[in-house]
């Protein structure tokens, strides 16, 4: 197993290339099983969970190929050809390593008419239920069986039926089964109170690219005509916000400058919002995002939501970045109930914060001090990597492969903007 050593203390400067996103490629992938033609995706992240998901898809018949990308477009190039689906069965050694492997439910069953994937049970973050994804598969006419720790799910002998899905909470991944789901399903569907995160709205065009008719995308009320086949087709993975914005949260823990490039602004209203709120100025420019922090950072008050308010996928990186505010931030975690866990660990670098229940209470401090700090997940992991940038003396992260999950090369592109980390092997 590997650990990342930084000595903190560098200011941050100069280009960050932002990947493609990972939760954009993770419900991207799957896409391929709702056609018998190829479907390539550009800009692919090089991810321990994009591997993975590309894994699990094999052992389901379908073929990838990964190219390396054009140079003025890094990124990978995965083709994939799902002509024949040689399994319709998830396996739970695959599933229990990535929740996210759920979403090949909805896109399986409405191809294949049949899917069983391994229930994904409880992650270090939460319970994390899909009782959303089977409410909204019944409603397109699927019936569900519960038994041996997976879900079966089988269409109606014609197929499965256009229906009106009606969330009980716009959750990301529910959208999404439903959606892949609805495209090959006869008629129409609605999906009310659907998720609206952008990497919903990179779904919902790339189903458009491959023939699908879809209304109100960006919206709470999807409405989706189904096809009874979808053709092959192109696309291009949006670059990782999530990813962007813990960069930014590298240039403002180091009083740093950096441009993102590649990054949209409008995927991170919220969270740049929060930035200005600050201190942190974000401008976008034809490049992708500049960063400027002056070294001096104000407390927030910040609640996560699902899209567009704050992302609880950013939560734990303010976290480290307000441990040096000037004052008390309160911080409240409205989508997981178990997304506190760097906050013994950033206390262990001399962090102040109090936890009340969804409520944490940070004191900013003068200075963090580097320790050996253990990684839980992979957003906490960041805010560890954060905080260890800004610390006094070195920093050793254990448990890397939570990182290695969501950020592509994180060593090369930090030492590249001055930060002085490397990654040894523990062994
Ligand atoms: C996705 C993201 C994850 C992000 C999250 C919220 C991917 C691969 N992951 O996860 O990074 O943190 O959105 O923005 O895209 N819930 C239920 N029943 C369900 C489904 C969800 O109760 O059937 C609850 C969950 O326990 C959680 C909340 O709804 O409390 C939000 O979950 P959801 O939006 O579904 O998150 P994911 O799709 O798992």
């Amino acid at each position: 197993m590997d650990q990342i050593i930084i000595r903190g203390g560098n200011r941050l400067s100069g280009r960050v290339p932002i990947s493609g996103a990972k939760n954009a490629a993770l419900t991207l992938l799957p896409c391929a099983l709702l056609s018998d033609q190829p479907l390539t995706l550009r800009n692919l992240p090089r991810l321990a969970d994009v591997e993975g998901f590309g894994h699990l898809l094999n052992e389901l018949g379908v073929s990838t190929k990964l190219e390396r990308g054009r140079a003025e477009e890094p990124g990978r190039v995965i083709t994939l050809n799902a002509a024949d689906i040689a399994s319709t069965v998830a396996p739970y050694e695959m599933v229990r390593k990535m929740r996210a492997s759920i979403v090949v439910l909805g896109p399986l069953l409405a191809r294949a008419g049949e899917a069983t994937v391994s229930l994904p049970g409880g992650c270090a973050i939460g319970n994390r239920p899909i009782d959303f994804h089977l409410k909204a598969l019944e409603a397109l006419g699927a019936t569900i069986e519960l038994a041996a720790g997976y879900v079966k799910a089988t269409a109606p002998k014609g197929g499965l039926v256009g229906g009106r899905v009606v969330l009980p909470f716009p959750s990301v991944g529910a959208t999404e089964n439903a959606l892949m789901a609805a495209a090959l399903a006869k008629g129409e569907s609605v999906i009310e109170n659907a998720a609206r995160e952008p990497e919903i709205i990179d779904l919902c065009h790339c189903l458009i690219a491959m023939g699908s008719m879809i209304d109100g995308i960006g919206s709470d009320r999807i409405a989706i005509q189904g096809r009874s086949a979808l053709n092959g087709a192109e696309y291009r993975v949006m670059p990782d916000r999530i990813e962007a914005g813990s960069y930014a949260c590298a240039a403002a823990i180091t009083g740093g400058e950096l441009t993102l490039v590649g990054a949209r602004a409008a995927d991170l209203h919220a969270v740049i919002e929060s930035f200005a709120e600050a201190g942190v100025a974000i401008t976008e420019t034809n490049e992708g995002l500049d960063v400027k922090a002056n070294g001096k950072l104000r407390p927030l008050t910040i609640s996560t939501a699902p899209y567009p308010a704050f992302p609880t996928d950013m939560q734990a990186q303010f976290m480290a970045m307000l441990c040096l505010a000037d004052g008390a931030s309160v911080l409240t975690e409205t989508i997981f109930e178990n997304r506190y866990m760097h906050v013994p660990e950033l206390g262990r670098m001399g962090a102040d914060i109090q936890v009340r229940g969804r409520t944490a209470v940070v004191r900013g401090v003068d200075r963090l001090v580097g320790a050996e700090v253990m990684a839980t997940d992979l957003r906490a992991s960041m805010s560890l990597v954060l905080a260890g940038l800004a610390a006094e003396g070195e920093t050793r992260v254990h448990r890397v492969y939570h990182l290695d999950r969501g950020y592509e090369r994180l060593e090369e592109k930090l030492s590249a903007v001055g930060a002085d980390i490397e990654r040894r092997s523990e062994g």
